[in-house]
């Protein structure tokens, strides 16, 4: 087909026009603020290799989300920093584990907004996997996936009963998602949506986060449970697999090493889509902002456009105030 008399930059003539002709529009509305809760009181710890975010205790937290809520943020999702860790991660799902005491007080003192939790072992475990470890002859291990999923039901059910309006869970175990649906739903949380961590590569943008939430594996890496970053088809099975067992939202993660696969889930399932602007991509716009090599309010915008333009309906990300702040 020939366009003969179509000239682009007619459209670019001024702002106005542009502003018509828009076809993305990023608001404050897309973003999901994730934050660190631990135990103690009147606790800011600042996480050096994230400027700008912090592990909070619950009093604090519930300032920040306040914060957040303010800022026209409608949702958080919480990771939870324990006291101490065992192999079985058992501070993650115990009764008032940090997470729930922290969505009980959030929910109770902070109106409009959806508290999202973080379901997974490996920020309780003191191996820092996601899933129950078994040792095997030599060093070598394997993660127990079945006995994990009983570890994660208890999790998800343990911050619903204290408020959560959603989970997400991000270990990759297989059968997750069914093992959670059967479990909210045995409980009466048939409401309770859950956005899947559905296509998780195993990548190295996770740095900074594994000294957020204190989760580095003490032994091996995850690429027993996370996908292969050379891999695309795989991921339609994952997401398909998801789906089918019940996940109401699904998550890319990280996001922009993989908007190809964010745009290749949105048109293949045209479910609603997260994408995790994960800690490493975050770190390394504040570095490059701290040298004043870019501009940081400018980079930041366009990577979370190109990440909604790609396909995503949600970003999670850590200048999710930030960017709230910039876009009013
Ligand atoms: C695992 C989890 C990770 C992230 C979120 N959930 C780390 C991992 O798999 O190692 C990473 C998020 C980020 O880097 O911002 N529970």
């Amino acid at each position: 087909m020939r366009y003969p008399i179509y000239r682009p930059r007619r459209l670019r003539a001024n702002e106005n026009i542009r502003r018509m002709v828009r076809e993305t529009a990023l608001s404050p509305d897309d973003l999901i603020m994730p934050f660190f809760v631990r135990p103690g009181r009147a606790v800011r710890k600042a996480i050096s290799s994230m400027p700008g975010n912090y592990q909070l205790s619950v009093d604090e937290l519930v300032k920040d989300a306040r914060k957040a809520a303010d800022l026209g943020v409608p949702a958080i999702i919480l990771f939870g920093i324990p006291s101490k860790k065992d192999p079985a991660g058992t501070e993650g799902y115990k009764k008032n584990n940090i997470v729930a005491r922290a969505t009980k007080a959030i929910k109770d003192k902070v109106d409009d907004l959806v508290v999202i939790t973080d379901v997974c072992l490996c920020e309780y475990t003191d191996h820092g996997h996601c899933g129950v470890v078994r040792k095997k002859k030599g060093g070598d291990f394997t993660i127990d996936n079945d006995a994990t999923l009983e570890l994660l039901a208890k999790m998800a059910l343990s911050h619903v009963e204290a408020g959560a309006d959603m989970v997400a869970p991000s270990d990759m175990m297989d059968g997750r998602i069914g093992a959670l649906r059967e479990a909210l739903d045995g409980n009466g949380f048939s409401e309770i949506p859950i956005m899947a961590y559905a296509a998780k590569y195993a990548s190295a943008f996770y740095g900074p986060f594994r000294e957020a939430a204190e989760s580095p594996p003490q032994f091996g890496d995850r690429r027993s449970y996370q996908m292969d970053p050379s891999n695309s088809d795989e991921v339609i099975r994952e997401v398909a697999l998801d789906i089918e067992e019940g996940a109401d939202i699904v998550m890319v993660k990280p996001a922009l090493p993989y908007l190809d696969i964010i745009f290749r889930v949105k048109q293949e399932f045209g479910y609603p889509v997260a994408a995790y602007n994960v800690s490493g991509e975050f770190s390394m716009v504040k570095a490059a902002a701290e040298r004043d090599w870019v501009d940081e309010k400018k980079v930041a915008l366009e990577m979370l456009m190109s990440i909604k333009r790609a396909g995503a309906d949600m970003i999670l990300t850590y200048c999710a105030m930030e960017a709230a702040r910039w876009l009013a």
